[in-house]
């Protein structure tokens, strides 16, 4: 006979005079003396009120009733009655009540750490939740991000076979393949000295996976990259990868906004409508950032020209830069809300983001007052009449390079939104950013950077200027964002080996290290590659939509912490000297008087 004959969360009214056994934790333990003692139990998919009532069973039963504590894990038969005590309207089993007549305890909780209850969590230090994992995952908010990610795999495995995607399993233990960030190494015993990387994700192999005829290739895979963990990031995460054989990017992005619009649907009843694409160029210029959280009605207008007029020094200085621009945002009705010490905490972030600074003033219904008012005396017409201000008004800017211009007070933009609560999250705004530039200079590296990763496709009009002119390229690369969050990013690829190999050399490759490096990838191009491109969806990113959390290690069974450890076993740790001598490695311990 099976141990139980129903979950916590499974019998109704219409199930009365049953006899039903069910197993599951002590949620709560009431002995109301008058002998009777109530507990509600629970399991993944509920709770159930149990009563034992000493008229109804023998006193050894009573007993044991009276020794349970919260987190006991117990098994109880009874009869299914209707709740003496009124129904319970927030309980999907609230009508009913079990008169529990036997009771079997499978295991004891010993003084838990913590209780699995939800309204707790928000008072309970993450630390000692994560620690105590096995509890903190039993809460009801804990068990629904595990339902979504299954909910969300499942939906992923059906939606990509019906389209014809061949699943297909990648290795962990690879050559390293760059993906912006650090590598995590493992050590190869076999040959000592020598290191597998973990997948930063599996690039390279689904594009060989496409030379090699699979034509359309899905995954749920782990991805591992040695960066700092933040509220939307872990070293350690799940992609929904993809990638397909002869489209261009109209066909990727349709077969991608249909899953993606299938998912808010199916999982949380969102139409997203038809997502829309957005130029890179327009998403810095108006909303200053290459993921842009739409629900902010707060656009970026540019005011260089009139800007251009003062004799503000801040201003001059800006516009003597290369492509100096000025920027302002325009914040209705916020002169009396904004207080001096939130422009103050504005102006840090607009200097966390390269900025200089974040001049703004204030509208009144005598013109301009405050911050720099008194150097826009001059144009303060014109100025108010480009952004459409009026009384009441904040204006916020920022004047440096256009990209640090529009990004910084792009950051500006998203911290006064939230300040302010001007944020509508009862909307759902999803868009595709394409045409991004292919490549990105960086001053500490002083060389070229892939915006995407080395593999993207330049758009085919930009060929001719790869080498003279690469701040120019646009590439075929496109990301879906939706809220603000990037939830997926992705790109045609380079199918042809003489690209390829004109690439990394603007990305600064010599000959040799691309041989030793992508020897094997270029081997594999000159062998019939077929044009392909792709997107990986980041799975903890999607269920944190879905589940409306901004903590990543909500929607992770076994997270990191901020630190990348694992607070329960207690990774990383050390590793036995036999394991050292093994793979022939010395640890040199730092002298502790250093
Ligand atoms: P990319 O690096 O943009 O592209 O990653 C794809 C998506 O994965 C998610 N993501 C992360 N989620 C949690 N923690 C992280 N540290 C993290 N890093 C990325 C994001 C992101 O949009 N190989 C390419 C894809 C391709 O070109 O097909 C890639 O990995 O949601």
């Amino acid at each position: 006979m099976a141990m139980r004959t129903h979950t916590c969360g499974d019998l109704r009214l219409n199930d009365k005079d049953q006899t039903a056994t069910l197993c599951g934790w002590v949620n709560t333990f009431r002995d109301q003396g008058r002998g009777l003692v109530f507990i509600d139990l629970r399991d993944r998919k509920g709770l159930t009120q149990i009563v034992f009532d000493q008229e109804d069973c023998d006193s050894a039963v009573m007993d044991l009733a009276r020794s349970l504590r919260r987190e006991d894990v117990v098994a109880v038969t009874g009869v299914v009655e209707t709740r003496a005590g009124g129904a319970n309207q927030k309980l999907p089993t609230g009508e009913i009540e079990i008169r529990g007549t036997s009771l079997k305890v499978f295991s004891r909780a010993s003084n838990p750490p913590i209780l699995p209850d939800d309204h707790d969590a928000d008072r309970i230090s993450e630390e000692v939740r994560l620690r105590h994992r096995y509890i903190d995952l039993r809460r009801p908010t804990m068990q629904q991000a595990l339902q979504v990610r299954h909910d969300l795999a499942a939906l992923a495995r059906d939606y990509f076979h019906n389209m014809g995607f061949l699943e297909v399993e990648t290795p962990l233990l690879i050559k390293s393949t760059p993906e912006g960030a650090r590598d995590f190494v493992v050590p190869s015993r076999i040959y000592p000295g020598k290191w597998y990387a973990l997948p930063q994700s599996p690039q390279i192999f689904k594009q060989i996976l496409m030379i090699a005829g699979c034509d359309r290739y899905m995954q749920i895979c782990k991805c591992l990259r040695d960066e700092d963990p933040r509220a939307d990031r872990q070293a350690e995460f799940t992609q929904i990868d993809l990638e397909m054989s002869f489209v261009d990017r109209d066909e990727v992005l349709r077969i991608m906004t249909g899953f993606i619009r299938r998912v808010f649907k199916h999982i949380v009843g969102v139409d997203l409508g038809q997502i829309p694409q957005m130029p890179w160029q327009e998403a810095i210029d108006v909303w200053g950032s290459d993921r842009p959280d739409l629900r902010i009605d707060l656009p970026l207008q540019d005011v260089t020209d009139i800007a251009a007029k003062t004799d503000f020094k801040v201003f001059q200085e800006a516009l003597k830069k290369d492509k100096g621009v000025v920027k302002a945002i325009r914040i209705p009705d916020s002169s009396k809300e904004l207080t001096r010490k939130m422009l103050d905490a504005l102006q840090e972030t607009a200097k966390l983001h390269g900025a200089g600074g974040m001049p703004w003033t204030k509208v009144t219904e005598n013109g301009l007052e405050g911050g720099i008012a008194k150097f826009l005396g001059s144009v303060e017409e014109d100025f108010c009449a480009e952004l459409g201000a009026e009384p009441g008004d904040t204006i916020l800017m920022s004047c440096d390079r256009w990209l640090t211009a529009c990004e910084s007070l792009g950051q500006v933009r998203l911290h006064v939104a939230n300040v302010l609560n001007r944020i509508d999250t009862s909307l759902w705004r999803a868009l595709w950013v394409v045409d991004f530039p292919m490549f990105r200079w960086s001053d500490t590296k002083d060389r070229w950077l892939a915006e995407h990763h080395p593999f993207t496709a330049p758009n085919e009009e930009c060929l001719e200027m790869l080498e003279s002119d690469p701040g120019s390229v646009v590439s075929a690369g496109y990301d879906m964002v939706l809220n603000g969050s990037e939830i997926g990013g992705g790109s045609l690829r380079i199918h042809d080996p003489e690209i390829q190999d004109r690439v990394f050399k603007i990305l600064g490759l010599t000959e040799d290290e691309m041989r030793v490096k992508f020897g094997f990838l270029l081997d594999a191009l000159k062998q019939g590659a077929p044009p392909h491109g792709g997107v990986a969806f980041g799975f903890d990113r999607l269920v944190m939509l879905l589940t409306g959390t901004d903590n990543i290690r909500d929607v992770i069974a076994f997270p990191k912490t901020q630190n990348g450890s694992d607070l329960m076993t207690e990774a990383p740790g050390p590793i036995d000297q036999e394991q050292l001598e093994e793979l022939q490695i010395t640890v040199e311990t730092a002298d502790e008087s250093d």
